[in-house]
């Protein structure tokens, strides 16, 4: 099974993605709507919520979970990935992993950006500073002779962009007031002359069409969640030891830690299907 953890709705955008690019295997999706958003929230506080999350589909019998939260991959995933694997691969022996949505994003974008890259996301993962840690040092790996890459320099800009995710959670994809936030907070990358933008943020593909829109046909801006996908695939080719043992029988559960009509309807707009969410009850 291939647990899939979000601080709320936004990962079951990872979900989508990574469902039709491989509908083989079994996934359990964690949503912490309790506790969304995470936007603001300290890393110890992100790392002992995460934690939590992984014990949970651990226990469920996961041997692979994808941190589909970006703000949780930047403020803990590095924790959960030493201290916390660590003592969950002793206790039980079995070879199980957590995979974060930054480094498969930052791969990508180091490859395709001519070096002027903009990052979007909430406040925690724009503070953290880690996509242009992780831009800098994939493209440091990159040979540029060998590559369509033109040079070896890379400069970040990046925006917090707060007030996106609450639009979105409230289903104002549409408005007017949500395209004027938005050119606010694109004009400065925009300024910059960005040739791409990473969508920091769980949310932000059910945007994409207006953020594109906004930057224009000189900059890229693809969707993550197919990145992800795509680099979860290759993950399993090359591992195949744990890829043989996640189980094939194309089964989906869906576990929120709250529950309510207002989520229902959301989580039904946000993925234009009808899901059957599983409240988790605290022991
Ligand atoms: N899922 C979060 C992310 O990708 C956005 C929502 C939140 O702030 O929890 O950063």
């Amino acid at each position: 099974m291939i647990g899939i953890f979000d601080s709320g709705l936004g990962g079951l955008t990872v979900l989508k993605s990574i469902k039709k690019n491989l509908p083989q295997y079994d996934y359990i999706y964690y949503g912490d709507t309790l506790h969304v958003p995470y936007g603001s929230r300290s890393s110890e506080a992100i790392y002992e919520l995460s934690k939590k999350a992984c014990d949970f589909l651990f226990e469920k019998g996961c041997k692979l979970i994808i941190v589909a939260c970006n703000t949780a991959s930047a403020k803990a995933l590095r924790r959960l990935q030493t201290e916390y694997l660590n003592e969950v691969n002793g206790l039980t022996g079995q070879l199980v992993n957590i995979l974060g949505v930054i480094r498969p994003v930052a791969e990508e974008f180091s490859m395709i950006s001519k070096g002027r890259v903009g990052v979007i996301g909430t406040k925690g993962t724009i503070e953290s500073g880690i996509y242009e840690e992780e831009l800098k040092d994939e493209r440091e790996k990159i040979k540029v002779e060998k590559s369509n890459v033109k040079s070896q320099m890379l400069n970040v800009y990046q925006q917090p962009t707060p007030l996106l995710v609450p639009f979105i959670e409230e289903g104002l994809m549409k408005r007017k007031e949500l395209k004027s936030i938005l050119r606010m907070y694109l004009r400065p990358l925009k300024d910059q002359q960005v040739d791409s933008l990473i969508l920091g943020c769980t949310h932000y593909p059910l945007i994409i069409k207006q953020i594109r829109a906004i930057m224009g046909k000189n900059c890229v801006v693809p969707n993550p969640a197919e990145i992800v996908a795509d680099k979860l695939k290759q993950y399993l080719e090359q591992h195949s030891d744990l890829e043989k043992s996640l189980a094939k029988t194309g089964q989906r559960q869906y576990f929120v830690t709250d529950l309510s009509d207002s989520f229902n309807q959301t989580a039904t707009r946000f993925l234009k299907e009808k899901i059957n969410f599983k409240k988790i009850n605290e022991k």
